[in-house]
């Protein structure tokens, strides 16, 4: 969009970015460098995916928005205002669902909303609460102690408190994780749907086929480093190739030798079946036949092949795995 578009819509001196992480470091007291200059864009009004494997730093991210975890250095922007020094502000126009969270027992759901919204000196919207009670499946407990709430329906509570306040950007650390199938989708379908009426949404998942189908921004980290940031389309059109698939007997498996013998294939192992680069951006192209008689020649006929398109899952191992033979 043109500069002054941007001023025209967004007021000038703000930005179309509702988050801009910038150079974020974090080392752990045990010397653990959990973030290495993590930078990153989150669009206003984007569904974003954060992602990586465990241990990748996600959760520290969020942490060090959630101010529960100080960052070493860095600095990280919301709506254009510095986090660290406009905290107040920031806590007011964001809300983020952290991993793991202390609870406090000693209330109800509906009080625990009502408090929050007193927290950033807001009157308690009754018909927002009773919606995100309905719509987060927690009506039936309301008036409950949230002693009595089993973990998902605190994890939900939790969603619940990141929205009450009506913040322009919500950041959820595993919003869906150990929720059953049905359940995840209709949090998804909410979620969605919140987007789509304009909140700006940041999500950390292990569900990559959910996040390639609802998500239209992507940024995959990696050992404390952001290793791939771009639109959903924009990642797989650039990164995304295809490859040949071939399976074989079930005893089968592929070797470090068999490794070399394919090299230019760039050959991995997944369900089972040998997968073989045809082409990407990034690599010469091989065709259908180099590939499929490169393989015939070391491990005869397979009992069934194909060729298929990489997706977000196929990406997301490739770029992130390091040990084919693990
Ligand atoms: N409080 C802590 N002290 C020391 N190391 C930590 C602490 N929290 C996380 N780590 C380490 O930092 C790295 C990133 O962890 P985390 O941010 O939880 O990753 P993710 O959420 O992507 O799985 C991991 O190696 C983890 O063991
Ligand atoms: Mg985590």
């Amino acid at each position: 969009m043109a500069p002054f578009l941007v001023d025209l819509l967004y007021g000038s001196g703000m930005t179309d970015y509702a988050l801009n992480v910038n150079n974020l470091c974090k080392a752990y007291h045990n010397g653990k460098e959990a973030l290495t200059n993590v930078s990153l864009s989150v669009p206003r009004g984007s569904f974003f995916a954060l992602l990586g494997p465990n241990g990748a730093g996600k959760s520290t991210l969020i942490n060090i928005m959630a101010d529960t975890v100080v960052p070493t250095s860095g600095s990280i922007e919301l709506l254009g205002h510095d986090m660290f020094t406009e905290r107040l502000w920031c806590k007011r126009n964001m809300g983020v669902v952290p991993q793991e969270v202390a609870f406090d027992p000693f209330f109800t759901p509906k009080e625990v909303l009502r408090m929050i919204c007193g927290l950033y000196g807001q009157k308690p919207d009754m018909k927002w609460i009773e919606e995100l009670l309905e719509r987060l499946e927690l009506a039936e407990h309301a008036n409950k102690n949230t002693r009595q709430l089993s973990g998902g329906m605190r994890r939900r509570l939790l969603i619940a408190q990141a929205l009450v306040h009506r913040p322009p950007l919500v950041v959820l650390d595993e919003p869906t994780a150990g929720v059953d199938v049905e359940l995840r989708k209709r949090l998804w379908d909410y979620m969605r749907e919140l987007n789509q009426k304009g909140t700006t949404i940041l999500l950390t998942t292990h569900y990559l086929e959910e996040a390639e189908e609802l998500c239209d921004h992507v940024a995959i980290i990696d050992q404390g480093k952001t290793i791939a940031s771009s639109s959903m389309d924009e990642l797989l059109h650039n990164v995304a190739g295809s490859y040949l698939w071939l399976r074989y007997e079930d005893d089968w498996c592929l070797l470090p030798e068999d490794e070399e013998v394919l090299a230019t294939f760039f050959p991995r192992i997944d369900d089972g079946r040998l997968c073989l680069t045809l082409n990407r951006k990034d690599l010469k192209e091989s065709t259908f036949h180099e590939a499929y008689d490169a393989a015939q020649k070391r491990f005869g006929a397979p009992l069934d092949a194909g060729v298929c398109q990489e997706d977000l899952e196929d990406v997301f191992l490739r770029l992130t795995q390091k040990e084919v033979f693990s």
